[in-house]
């Protein structure tokens, strides 16, 4: 019998393919579709710092009729589309699909300055997350803004959280963090349980004819699990947070690869997506029948096993692998 189980944040999961945040857990159907096609775990759409933000001011706008004021602030707000689902239905859905599955659910609040909104953290911890992820997405465009200045932010932020519940806390970066070992290392001493890699980020492109911004939403592909897979390897074993992989999770192969690279669990979005529920129990399938071939008992033996710790040749993972990697390029035929 091959043993697929993983523990991540201090839970038992029956295998490592977790469905990361997306709208597929819109509704409770979705969740329950994908605990029946195998997933180990689901990690519920965001819940954004805008969202709560905005609830609040609509409040106080009914409270107060500032209306000059609030359609003002209104306006820095972003467009929440489909979104949009006010902070205390998206408890009561939490704790709706909670009740629905049996797999662990993972509460997903999504933002990054320091405030009220963070005590959504404990309610969702009180609807019955398993777990939360802290979703930090920030993009600066603000020259004034140091690094320094922004991962202190980050740091303060997931001290707050861990402050405010009691559940287990991962937290979800983004690959642009100029020394992502000694960040990790700062976020998990501040609380962080798990390291969740890497969130995409999603680039507007110019539509030429209407010269106009165009939100784009491009899926992953295997292509894009190479960057978080090499950030795993190196990060495991140097950072005592329990490490998830996602980006690029689309066959049996990339779920081996983030295993071995270190990951607890390797989380797939872009794949139901794109393929529905059933590549979930396709993917598991594979995984197990690879396992079988190779003669692997459990999940747990490859854990890491090809991290950079691990691997005969540290180096190909860093620098040097990169000017070899140019000098064997080939000139065109
Ligand atoms: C349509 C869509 C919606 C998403 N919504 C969220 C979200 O609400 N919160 C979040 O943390 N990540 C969200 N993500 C990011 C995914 O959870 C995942 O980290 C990312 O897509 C990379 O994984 P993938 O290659 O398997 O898609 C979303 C992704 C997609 C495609």
């Amino acid at each position: 019998m091959t043993d697929l189980s993983t523990t991540y944040l201090g839970l038992t999961l029956k295998n490592p393919l977790v469905a990361s945040a997306s709208p597929l857990t819109k509704k409770i159907e979705g969740a329950q579709r994908l605990e029946e096609a195998g997933a180990g775990a689901i990690v519920m759409y965001s819940l954004f710092e805008e969202q709560i933000i905005h609830e609040s001011l609509e409040l106080d706008h009914y409270l107060t009729r500032l209306t000059d004021s609030f359609a003002e602030a209104q306006t820095y707000l972003p467009d929440l589309g489909t979104y949009h689902m006010g902070p205390d239905k998206y408890l009561d859905h939490l704790s709706a699909i909670k009740a629905a599955v049996s797999v662990p659910v993972i509460g997903s609040l999504n933002g990054v300055s320091k405030g009220g909104w963070v005590r959504y953290a404990r309610f969702m911890q009180d609807a019955g997350a398993d777990a939360l992820e802290l979703n930090m997405y920030y993009l600066s465009g603000d020259p004034d803004l140091t690094g320094q200045e922004l991962e202190d932010t980050y740091v303060g932020l997931v001290a707050e959280v861990k402050t405010a519940i009691t559940i287990p806390l991962a937290v979800k970066l983004s690959p642009f963090i100029t020394s992502l070992p000694n960040f990790a290392g700062r976020l998990a001493a501040a609380g962080a349980d798990g390291l969740v890699l890497f969130n995409r980020f999603y680039q507007p492109d110019f539509d030429l004819d209407e010269l106009e911004v165009v939100r784009t939403l491009r899926l992953s592909d295997s292509e894009d699990l190479l960057l978080p897979l090499r950030w795993i390897s190196i990060l495991h074993g140097k950072v005592s947070a329990d490490l998830a992989l996602t980006s690029g999770v689309h066959s049996a192969q990339d779920v081996l690869k983030a295993m071995m690279a270190g990951a607890k669990v390797a989380m797939t979005a872009s794949m139901i997506l794109q393929d529905g529920y059933e590549r979930l129990s396709e993917v598991l399938k594979d995984l197990n029948a690879w396992m079988v071939e190779h003669e692997y008992k459990s999940i747990k033996q490859m854990q890491g096993s090809m991290s950079q710790q691990s691997v005969n040749e540290p180096a190909a993972i860093e620098r040097a692998n990169y000017i070899r990697i140019l000098n064997s390029f080939k000139d065109l035929p």
